[in-house]
Formats: C-alpha cells, sequence, structure tokens
C-alpha cells in the first residue's frame, strides 16, 4: 500500500493505492485562503497538518487493514508558498502562497538581476518563493531575521511526517533559488535573494526517501516504522506522473483554480522570454514545460460567489455542445497573470455586456475566457518548438462537456478525457512512493489513464473562435490601458 497526499490550495487529498496501483480510497479535507489585502493570499500551516490528520483518519477508519500494511508515503502540493520557520520548527507567520502578488517589486528586481534566468530557466515571477522573502526583509524584518529554514507547502507537512527539512527538485524549481539545469541549490540565486544555504532543505529527486515516518506516528496510525516518505513532487509534476506525462510529445491541460498547460520535456530548454515556465519534472534527470494562468476554476468559483449558485450548478445549465463564441467576452486576470504577460497589476473584465445579458452568458463568458487565456499559453509553447499534438484534460473543470469542447476548438487539437477517477496530483504522488519503495521504472508504474472519450475541436466553428481569440488578444492591452 501506498499513500499520496497532495496538498491543494483549497484542500488535501489523500489517496490510497494498492501494490498493483489501483486506488481504494481517497479522502479530502478543506481548508481556507485569506486574502487580507487585494493580491494577498496567505494559509495557515497547522491547517494542512489538521486536514492531512483528518483525511488519514478517515482512511483508517473505511480501510484500516489495508492502510496498515502502508510502506511508503509520497508528497505533492500547491508550488511556490513561502512557510517560514524558526528553529524551533514553528511557521513565523502564515504561509505566503503562489497566488500571492505582493512581492512584485522585489521579482521585478530579482528578474533584473545578472544570472537569474539563466540559471532559474524562468521569469521572477511575483507568485515564486524568493520575492517573498525579500518583500519580508523589508516589510516584516523581525521574521526575516529569525528564518531558520523556507519550506514549500508539502515540505512543511514532510516535516511534521518526518521530522525532516527536505524538499524535492520539481517544487523547488519554483523557488528561483534553484539552478534548475544542474538540479542544486545556486550560491548566485541564493545571494541574489539575500539567503543562505543553511535556509534551504536538503534536496532529493521525486522518488528518492528523504526520511522515514516519525516513530510516534507510526505508533498512532499503527503502521510499520519503517514507511518511507519520497521526495514528491510540485502539483503540476506530480500530476504529470499521475496521467503519464513523462516523454516529449505528451502534454495535458489542467482546469484547476489555476490553470496550466504542461508539455514534459527530455532535456532542459528554458524559454523565459515567453513567460513559459521551465521546471524539473518529478523523474530523474526529466524537466517540463509549461504556461501558468492564475485563475481558472477559480474564475467560475469566483462567479459562483457572485450568483449565489454551485459552479456545478452553473456548468450544468449549459448545453453540452459550443454553437460558436459568447458576445459578453471576459478577461479572467482576478490574480494578474502569468503567462504570457508577467502581469500581476493587470485585473480581469466583462465586456460586451448587454440589458439581455443572463447569468448562462456570465458562465459561458468565464470558461471561454480561461479557454483563450490557455490558447495564450499553447502559442507561447509552441514558440519554444514545443510541438503537441493532442492533449488530456484533468482537473474539476475538464468535467464540463462545454469548456472542454471549447478548448479543444481553441486549441485546435483533440482533447482525451480520462475515465471516471482520481489521476490527479495525488495518484502521482502515491505512484512516486511506489517507484521510491519498489524500485521499479517509472514508465512502468506511470502510465496514462485509460481515455473514455476524446473530444475533438469544432472544425465548423473554427474559423469563428479564431477571430474571437483575435479580438481577445486586443482586449488585454485596451483593458491594461484603463486600469
Ligand atoms: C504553478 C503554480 C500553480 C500552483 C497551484 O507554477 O503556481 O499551478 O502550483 O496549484
Amino acid at each position: 500500500m501506498f499513500l499520496g497526499l497532495d496538498l491543494g490550495t483549497s484542500g488535501l487529498r489523500a489517496s490510497l493505492i494498492d501494490d498493483a496501483g489501483q486506488i481504494l480510497a481517497s479522502a479530502e479535507a478543506t481548508y481556507a485562503v485569506s486574502h487580507l489585502h487585494p493580491g494577498w493570499s496567505e494559509q495557515n500551516p497547522d491547517d494542512w497538518i489538521a486536514a492531512c490528520a483528518d483525511t488519514i483518519s478517515s482512511l483508517r477508519q473505511t480501510h484500516g487493514t489495508q492502510f496498515a500494511a502502508l510502506k511508503g508515503i509520497g508528497l505533492s502540493g500547491q508550488m511556490h508558498g513561502a512557510t517560514v520557520i524558526g528553529a524551533d520548527d514553528r511557521p513565523l507567520r502564515p504561509c505566503i502562497l503562489w497566488n500571492d502578488t505582493r512581492a512584485h517589486a522585489e521579482a521585478a528586481m530579482l528578474d533584473a538581476a545578472p544570472d537569474v534566468r539563466r540559471l532559474s530557466g524562468n521569469i521572477v515571477f511575483p507568485g515564486f518563493t524568493a520575492p517573498k522573502l525579500l518583500w519580508l526583509k523589508t516589510h516584516e524584518p523581525q521574521v526575516f531575521a529569525a528564518t531558520a529554514k523556507v519550506l514549500l507547502p508539502k515540505d512543511y507537512l514532510r516535516l511534521w511526517l518526518t521530522g525532516a527539512h527536505v524538499s524535492d527538485m520539481s517544487d523547488a524549481a519554483g523557488t528561483a533559488w534553484l539552478d534548475v539545469g544542474a538540479r542544486a541549490w545556486s550560491d548566485t540565486l541564493l545571494d541574489a535573494g539575500q539567503m543562505r544555504r543553511d535556509q534551504m532543505p536538503d534536496l532529493v529527486e521525486g522518488c528518492a526517501s528523504s526520511g522515514q515516518l516519525r516513530p510516534a506516528l507510526a505508533a498512532e496510525w499503527g503502521v510499520s516504522p519503517d514507511v518511507i516518505v519520497v521526495g514528491g513532487g510540485g502539483d503540476n509534476a506530480a500530476a504529470a506522473c499521475g496521467v503519464g506525462t513523462l516523454n516529449e510529445g505528451d502534454g495535458f491541460i489542467s482546469l484547476g483554480t489555476s490553470g496550466v498547460l504542461l508539455a514534459a520535456k527530455n532535456s532542459f530548454a528554458p524559454a523565459p522570454e515567453t513567460a513559459v515556465h521551465s521546471f524539473c519534472h518529478a523523474i530523474p534527470n526529466t524537466w517540463y514545460q509549461m504556461g501558468v494562468i492564475l485563475a481558472a476554476t477559480d474564475g467560475l468559483n469566483w462567479l459562483s460567489k457572485m450568483t449565489g449558485q454551485s459552479p456545478a450548478d452553473m456548468a450544468a445549465a449549459l448545453p453540452d455542445q459550443i454553437d460558436g463564441p459568447a458576445a459578453v467576452r471576459f478577461l479572467p486576470y482576478l490574480s494578474g497573470e502569468r503567462t504570457p504577460h508577467n502581469d500581476s497589476a493587470i485585473r480581469g473584465s466583462f465586456t460586451g455586456l448587454d440589458i439581455g445579458t443572463e447569468r448562462t452568458d456570465l458562465t459561458r463568458a468565464v470558461m471561454e475566457g480561461v479557454s483563450f487565456a490557455l490558447r495564450d499559453s499553447l502559442e507561447a509553447l509552441k514558440s519554444t518548438g514545443t510541438d503537441l499534438r493532442r492533449v488530456l484534460a484533468i482537473g474539476g473543470g475538464a468535467q464540463s462537456a462545454f469548456w472542454v469542447e471549447t478548448l479543444a476548438t481553441l486549441l485546435n487539437l483533440p482533447v482525451d478525457l480520462p475515465e471516471q477517477g482520481d489521476f490527479g496530483a495525488a495518484l502521482g504522488a502515491a505512484r512516486l512512493a511506489m517507484v521510491g519503495v519498489t524500485g521499479a521504472a517509472p514508465s512502468d508504474i506511470m502510465t496514462p489513464p485509460p481515455v473514455a472519450r476524446t473530444i475533438a475541436p469544432r472544425a465548423d466553428l473554427t474559423d469563428r473562435y479564431e477571430t474571437a481569440y483575435q479580438a481577445f488578444r486586443n482586449s488585454y492591452p485596451a483593458i491594461k490601458a484603463i486600469q
């Protein structure tokens, strides 16, 4: 038995898989995000631990015998968060999350520093970890001075599980302190970020052991004290392990809180000028590229708060098939944008509202706006030479046939939908544990899910969506000019 723990933005998901790699059970517990000021996004690290303990206790209640045979745990998590801890291993303040853009000035400063893009392989986006520490240095100097270690969210969970300060390559790649090509902390990048090596956790590959479960936890959970916790991965790398996106040519779209278009790479091929992200994969000697948009289902969640109707009900009110782009247009920049604009100040907008506009028109506009933005990401990936022939769609938004057909048509790519089930980051994390414990080849374990159906681009409508996409592209500079 193997356990995958995915520490997401809205909750923690635990999946138990058997020795054949099948998911036996999953449990989830949620927690809140606080937005104290515009652009701020924080979470209390102790809420993650409480959520983890909750999911473990529900798995033990429903699958006690199987859980007792646990051999390994893999971790996945929201990337880039700065969890700063003191010498006593306690958080010094709430974690500053991936979608927090307060450190935009520090990010721009680091981004312009010599060698930073070359070594880190990426633009230093405001959501990355390094600029947050520079922000703390100025605004919370006592916290900065007391920082003994900086941990990514899932690595704080690891500290609770094992007592060790360790991260993995794929998550560390999102800090702007890692030499992403060499898969090692970089003294040049640490100096630029005014950090010290002793403040960094140790690094392991995603399927290597990072330590054993603490004896007290092993006893409490009724499992062997030999249970190991492997490095795991940032959520996008772990999701790639969950859906078998390992080799050049493989790609997926994730319609989660954020939206991601990810392509696996057999070599490190950074292209920061395109605002494409280039990170280490959770598999040794492998990398990936991705375009990231900050609000995907988050756009629908926001509209749901406005309308009082659940996202699922709003999606269900749309037809299964598309019939041409909507008159109302939505720019999905609720939290600023990364790919392709690297603009933390831009905000969203609706245009084309009419006296007859209804709630369904707004839902549709949100889904289209997110799809246009993912088309921007596809264009950015293409400009680096990446060639995707089809993609798999995962995440909550992939439940909507309307949304997926919009995407297929706008990307002009067939979109595969996995059979019902859990193919996300928690499965990927559990698979990393399985590889770590058994020594199996990653490609034998990290197979793609069975495809339930493929949604093809609507050839009869591509011209109309193409025209609408060009209008979407023109909207960004126009809206920027009036904000
Ligand atoms: C990736 C990113 C998000 C988070 C949250 O760069 O910021 O996808 O990992 O899921």
